[in-house]
This record gives C-alpha cells, structure tokens and sequence, in this order.
C-alpha cells in the first residue's frame, strides 16, 4: 500500500518477515550428535569442487552458538525463522526411527525461537542428502523417494507439536540439475538422464512426505520452495522467443506444473524426449506429486535472457549446457544491469513477474518468498559493516514484493537470504550473502547496516521513503 503522497509502502498486518538459512551452510557440529556424512561432505571433501577446499564442518558453528544466534535473531525482531533440518543428523545413514541426539537439538531450537515469539518455518530437505542414500543410487533411484518421505513423518512427528510451516524440498531444481546434470553441486554427477529422473523423484518424495504429514495434522502450513526465474528472449525473434520457452519450462514449469496442476509440460517432454522416455513416472505418481498444498514458497534472485543457439558460448557455472538436458545449445545474455557479488543481474521488476505469473497461471496458493538477497564484497571497518548495496538490493525487492500484493498476489511474508553470512555452497565461503557479519576466525557475528535497516522495515511493517532508502543509508 502506497500512501497518497507516494512514499511510504505499507504491508498487510499480518505480513510474515522473517529471515533464512540452512543446516549445512550454518550449523557445523559435522560429526557430532551421531550425524553421518551427507553428500555435501563427500563432495567438499574431493578437491576441486568448492572453491578453496572449504567444507561445512564448522561453518558458523551455530550448532554451538543456537542460543545466542536466537537471541540475535529476536534482537532484530524477526517475526519468523526458516532453517532446514539436516537430514544425516536427524536420521543418520538415512535409515531408522530417528537419532535422539539430532531431534533434541531442532527440539531445542524451535522451543527457544517460541519462547522469543518467532515462528519456526521448516524445510526438510536443503540439498544435505545422507551420503549412504546417494551410495544406494540417490535421487534418481525411486526408493529415495520413500527414504524422503520416512524421514519427513520422523520430523513432523517429533516437532509438528510446535512447527506449524513445512517445506518439503527446498529448490529442487538445483538437487536434480546442478547435482546430477552439470554436477557443479553434490553429488556432482553428470548425466541429463538422471538429472530428469532425479527431479521426479524428489517431487514424488514432496507429494508422499505431504501426504503424511497432511494425514497427522490436516491444518499445517505444508509447501514446497522453487527457485524461479523471470526469463526473457534476448530478441524478439521467434528464435529467440522458443529458446526461452525451453528454458523456461526446464527452470520453471517442469516442477510448477506437476506440483500444482498434476502433469508434466507436454512442450518440455517433447524437449528432452531424446534424454528420457519418462519411463521412470509410473501411473499415480502426479497425483501424489500434486497433493494439496497450503502454501508455495518462491526463491528468487534473478532473470535469464536467453538466446537461440548460435555457435560456442563459454557460460557461468549455472548456466552450463548440461544444466539443460534437451537445450544444450541456447545461449544466455544480460541486460547490462548491475550484477551482485555473484554476477547475478540485479532484477527487482523480476521478481513482481514471477510472482504474477504464479498468480496468474496456476491455481490460487497462498505464496511466500522464502528466500531474496545477494552476495556483496563487505568490509569490517571499526568494527562495523556497512552494506548500503545489499540495503538497496532490498529495499528495491520489498517494492516489488509490494507491488505485487497491489497487483492482487496473495504474498504472505519474505524471508531474506540470509540471517549470516555462511558456506555458499561451490563457492565456499566466499560469498557472503547474510545480514549478519560472520568472522569464521572468532565466530563473532556483526550486525551489518542491512540487518539494522531490516529490522526498521520489521518494526514498521513497511518501506519509509520511495525508492531512496538504499541510497539514504548509502551516505
Ligand atoms: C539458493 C539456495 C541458498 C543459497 C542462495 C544464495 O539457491 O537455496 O542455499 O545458496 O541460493
């Protein structure tokens, strides 16, 4: 809601402001507690992989430092927090009623959030598959599908009493084709097969682990979170325009469709018929992927221009030929618009599209963002950050976020990426997208200029000035 000299931009009451992690890129504590190895640590662990040899073992250490880390949280006055479980510590090897020393540790941690009135958002699975799972196959075998949806009736059943938001899985997108296509992610294999296998089965291990805890507890807020993208033609030629397409239904629709409408894109099956025959998908498999949600969770933080194919392009990591089993040869542009730390264009109109076009094409769901920030460079002068460029990063996403609610969006809340600094996954930790400082020498956590300027945006429910707050804070 714009006031009516134009400036200040108001949220509904009850708008959900919250901030996010996940289990590997923050806890630490790898071989503490009975947590068995995930993929993640096989993966950090073979050279090459993440940048600088950096792995998860200690990360922000926060298995340790919970409490105080809750109480950082209260002090900015997150009204929630999203965090995932890891699934090695929770239930080791992937098998089992369940490890007692996993389940008081998320225990723990959900009744101090209450008992600081935050409202604890679960994610089941943030990418941390137990690495005796990936050894019996992974996520293109189906049984992981049944493993998954074990491990989520395990959770819910442990901490349901009190969690009232579960998300199944969070981008699956990434799971499938940045682990099993390019493999720039764990497990780091590299076959277009079985990045579409893949993604079937971690969305049949959503549907059956929704399908349970729906069963237990019919009023819970259960969702999945995709990472989407707003995609556009480098040109307006048809060429161009069917690139997109392509891209657009191996990055969107292809799990947008099965999880809310109960089938797969005939244009994108017809794409990729030369990678699969879609053997895998047996009779009753989308029913069970498109179980009722209550809500959807959106990941966004930037737009591909794509481009018909036209000779080599050499390509960032996610952009990788074998990230598009099918498209190998569409090429990806820019629009020349600043990028972040991670050269990822800085798209905020983006963001009201994706979630238009949500809200526009697919049936009504309650939708979250659960998950918008970027990486910048930050420097601890005087023991401060400041970090007026994640602050207009901000700024300008909560106007779009903003706009979209105006435009008619039922959007509930945003969580930002990310409460610290932590471990960005192949790039190590050399990006750091947290609001939170983190000096992995000390472990001492400072505030940065955008945790303090969030925390306004909490405290006042909304934006003060149009479009300069970056800008003001900047100076
Ligand atoms: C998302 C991931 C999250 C983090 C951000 C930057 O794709 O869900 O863990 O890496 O990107």
């Amino acid at each position: 809601m714009t006031s009516p000299n134009g400036h200040r931009v108001a949220f509904p009451p009850d708008f959900l402001w919250g901030a996010a992690t996940a289990a590997y890129q923050i806890e630490g504590g790898a071989t503490e507690g009975g947590r068995t190895p995930s993929i993640w640590d096989t993966f950090s662990r073979t050279p090459g992989k993440v940048q600088g040899g950096d792995t998860g073992d200690v990360a922000c250490d926060h298995y340790h430092r919970v409490a105080d880390d809750v109480k950082l949280m209260a002090g900015l006055g997150l009204k929630s927090y999203r965090f995932s479980l890891s699934w090695p510590r929770l239930q080791p090897d992937g098998k089992g009623s369940g490890n007692e020393a996993g389940l008081d540790f998320y225990s723990r941690l959900v009744d101090d959030l209450l008992a600081h009135g935050i409202e604890p958002w679960v994610t089941l699975y943030h990418w941390d598959l137990p690495q005796a799972l990936e050894d019996a196959g992974g996520w293109p075998v189906r049984d992981t599908a049944g493993r998954f949806a074990e491990y989520a009736e395990i959770a819910h059943r442990a901490l349901g009493d009190r969690v009232r938001y579960w998300t199944t899985l969070n981008e699956p997108w990434c799971s499938a084709f940045l682990g099993y296509g390019s493999g720039v992610h764990a497990p780091g294999r590299n076959d277009g097969a079985d990045a579409l296998r893949a993604a079937h089965h971690l969305m049949l291990g959503h549907g059956l682990a929704v399908q349970a805890m729906r069963a237990a507890q019919p009023d819970h807020g259960l969702g999945i979170t995709l990472n989407l993208y707003a995609i556009s033609p480098q040109t307006d030629s048809d060429a161009d325009a069917d690139a997109a397409r392509r891209i657009d239904g191996l990055a969107n629709r292809i799990f947008l469709d099965p999880v809310l409408r109960g089938q797969y894109p005939a244009d994108v099956v017809e794409d990729v018929r030369e990678v699969t025959d879609f053997g895998h998908v047996r009779d009753g498999d989308l029913a069970t992927i498109s179980a009722p949600l209550s809500v959807l969770g959106i990941n966004y933080y930037s737009r591909y221009v794509v481009a018909a194919p036209d000779g080599e392009s050499a390509e960032p990591y996610w952009r990788s030929p074998s990230n598009w089993p099918g498209s190998e040869n569409v090429r990806f542009g820019d629009r020349g618009l600043p990028v972040t730390d991670m050269n990822w264009e800085i798209d905020a109109p983006g963001l009201v599209e994706v979630l238009d076009r949500v809200h526009r094409e697919y049936p009504p769901i309650p939708i979250y963002v659960t998950e918008n920030g970027s990486a910048f460079v930050d420097t601890v002068v005087d023991g401060q950050v400041d970090d007026p460029d994640r602050v207009a990063y901000f700024d300008a996403h909560l106007r779009a976020c903003s706009d979209a609610i105006e435009a008619g969006v039922p959007l509930r809340g945003y969580f930002a990426w990310s409460l610290l600094d932590n471990f960005e996954w192949a790039w190590g930790y050399s990006k750091r997208f947290g609001m939170v400082y983190v000096d992995y020498d000390s472990q001492v956590r400072i505030p940065k200029s955008s945790a303090k300027w969030y925390s306004e945006v909490i405290r006042r429910n909304g934006l003060r000035h149009s479009g300069s707050e970056g800008q003001e804070r900047a100076q």
